[in-house]
């Protein structure tokens, strides 16, 4: 069990986890256009001051991480695409809005 820091807020994961899952799972809001690829980099968030693709970051030791403000992450492209072949819960918590379910 690792610790994980989410914007001051502490959390924990399973080793291997996802960090996109466990962002999902505290309720921090993101956008993946890409079905969580590791192409659109819209999903990249701050992990011990390096920038990191959440959807491909697993988690394997305590981290501190720094996301996006909503507002910045909703502002810029406005829908989002569902993604059916993502593995990840991130993407079936997303409606085609983007707005979290
Ligand atoms: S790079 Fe597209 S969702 Fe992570």
């Amino acid at each position: 069990m690792h610790k994980v820091t989410i914007n001051g807020k502490t959390e924990y994961a399973e080793n291997g986890t996802l960090l996109s899952d466990l962002l999902i799972s505290a309720g921090s809001p993101a956008e993946h256009p890409c079905g969580c690829k590791g192409i659109c980099r819209k999903c990249t968030v701050s992990v011990n001051g390096k920038d990191e693709l959440s959807c491909q970051y697993k988690i394997i030791s305590d981290i501190d991480v720094i996301t996006a403000p909503p507002e910045a992450i909703y502002s810029e492209t406005g829908a989002a695409e569902l993604h059916t072949s993502c593995e990840s819960i991130c993407c079936r918590t997303h409606d085609v809005y983007g707005i979290l379910i």
